[in-house]
């Protein structure tokens, strides 16, 4: 299969390396050039229409993948990507059309507050300016009559990913930590939940609209903190004031990519974290 990874990142080279092990012909697309890659890399402005359709044009991809993340995190950034970059992909698309488009979203799309159960089915109705970018992006994406997938993704951990393990072991806290759920996806587990989606699909599978990432454990941040605090032999002593007003306090369930087959590496974060620490 003939497949681009629009926003080559961290999770779309992780991603590319598991559909090159496939055997699929993988291309990136992102702005600024990599000095190596193991893959062809458009250099391109996801929302830049004529530059984009050119590159959809010479190829026919049968998966597009749209992944960029936002420069900044101001509403004009995500507005940027999420819509413009969002409808030039489906403009771009329209003559020749994929056989799927698969966004990554977020679960940022979620309002519940609560810690509530939340699932594929649930409403989301957030107020974030990040996560309504992202649900912008998604209607857009549901309107457009082209077939998709949508992952909405917990927050992602991993190698190069190490701020909470870096806070904990400086001895820092979080405020009201006890009282937020939160949810999360290792990278590798979030790299392999969607080439798991591309082998379902090339298999005759029809996916759902709609799958969140997640591992098993939705968590509070203080529990997390304070396994980490244990496992590091360090004493919590500075509280600190961060956060994330944005983020709320929701229990995701991943029983809909569960279903399809798919086992996680890192079920929890406590698989997830002590390998990561035994890793250092
Ligand atoms: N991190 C999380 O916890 C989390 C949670 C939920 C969802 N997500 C989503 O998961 C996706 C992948 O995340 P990641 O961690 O792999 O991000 P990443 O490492 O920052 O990769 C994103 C890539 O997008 C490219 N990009 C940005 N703007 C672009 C544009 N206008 N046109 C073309 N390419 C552009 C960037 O390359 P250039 O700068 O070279 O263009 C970058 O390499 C993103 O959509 C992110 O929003 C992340």
């Amino acid at each position: 299969m003939h497949i681009l990874i629009i926003g080559y990142g961290d999770l779309g080279s992780r991603l590319a390396r598991l559909l090159l092990a496939e055997g699929h012909s993988v291309h990136g697309l992102k702005r600024r050039a990599l000095s190596t890659a193991p893959l062809p890399i458009h250099i391109c402005d996801v929302t830049e229409y004529q530059q984009l359709k050119s590159i959809i044009g010479r190829t026919k991809y049968d998966y597009i993948f749209f992944m960029p993340t936002p420069d900044t995190r101001t509403p004009d950034a995500y507005r940027h990507i999420y819509h413009h970059g969002m409808t030039a992909l489906i403009n771009a698309c329209r003559p020749t059309p994929p056989q799927l488009i698969i966004m990554a979203s977020s679960i940022s799309v979620y309002h519940h507050n609560n810690s509530e159960w939340v699932d594929e089915e649930s409403e989301a109705h957030t107020t974030s300016f990040n996560g309504q970018a992202v649900r912008m992006g998604e209607k857009i994406l549901q309107a457009s009559g082209l077939n998709h997938c949508i992952v909405r993704i917990a927050g992602i951990y991993g190698p190069q990913r190490h701020r909470l393990i870096a806070r904990v072991r400086n001895g820092y806290y979080t405020a009201n930590a006890d009282q937020r759920y939160t949810n999360r996806i290792h990278i590798d587990d979030c790299a392999a939940l969607m080439a798991h989606l591309i082998n379902l699909s090339t298999n005759g599978t029809a996916l759902e609209k709609i799958y969140l990432a997640c591992d098993d454990a939705p968590v509070t941040l203080g529990e997390v903190e304070k396994w980490l605090a244990a496992h590091m032999n360090v004493h919590l002593t500075a509280r600190q004031e961060r956060h994330s007003a944005t983020a709320g306090s929701k229990k995701c369930r991943n029983q809909r990519i569960k279903k399809t087959g798919y086992r996680f590496i890192y079920p929890d974060y406590r698989a997830g974290y002590s390998a990561l620490l035994e890793r250092e």
